[in-house]
């Protein structure tokens, strides 16, 4: 089974992060990394972090290739994975999984995170099927049952 390195980007691999590609049809599912790095660089309540494969775990400067990348936000007691991008090249290897469930860890260590939630476009099949097969189930409040375009879940315990 895939398993993730997730690690703060830097000047060492912030030029990689700005590299990654999702596939034509993938590229308004998600917003792109430089317009997230720009989001977290004014909200302090934003968590953006690089994805390697786990072979990474303990090496200053990983010998293996920035894969994806993801962000969170926590903010009113929610824990919000905001951001999930595997490059076109490593997809369907089972990264864009791991991650999510190394960063449901990691949501889960923070005291003030009550409710582990994230959201996906209407049309975004791949990421409906992939949130609701780790426990994801629609969010009932109130903006997210309005919203025209966003479905929002969160995660059942
Ligand atoms: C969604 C995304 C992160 C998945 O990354 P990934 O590394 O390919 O995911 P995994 O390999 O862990 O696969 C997760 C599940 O999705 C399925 N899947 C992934 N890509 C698929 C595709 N192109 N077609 C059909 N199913 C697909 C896999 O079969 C897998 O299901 P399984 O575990 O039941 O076999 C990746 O497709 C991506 O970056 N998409 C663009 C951005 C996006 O939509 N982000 C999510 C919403 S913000």
């Amino acid at each position: 089974m895939a398993k993730v390195h997730l690690r703060k980007i830097t000047r060492e691999n912030f030029h990689a992060c700005l590299n990654l590609q999702v596939t034509e049809v993938q590229r308004r599912l998600v917003a792109t990394a430089t317009q997230s790095l720009a989001e977290a660089y004014i909200d302090p309540n934003l968590f953006p972090l690089a994805i390697y494969d786990a072979a990474a775990c303990g090496y200053e400067q990983p010998e293996v290739p920035l894969i994806g990348f993801t962000m969170y936000e926590i903010v009113a007691g929610v824990g919000f994975i905001m951001r999930l991008m595997v490059d076109q090249k490593y997809q369907r290897q089972g990264y864009g999984r791991a991650t999510m469930i190394e960063v449901i860890r990691r949501l889960k260590l923070h005291p003030e995170v009550e409710i582990i939630a994230t959201s996906y476009q209407k049309e975004n099949e791949i990421a409906a099927r992939l949130y609701q097969s780790l426990g994801f189930w629609q969010w009932n409040i109130s903006f997210a049952i309005s919203h025209p375009t966003e479905v929002y879940v969160k995660l059942e315990d």
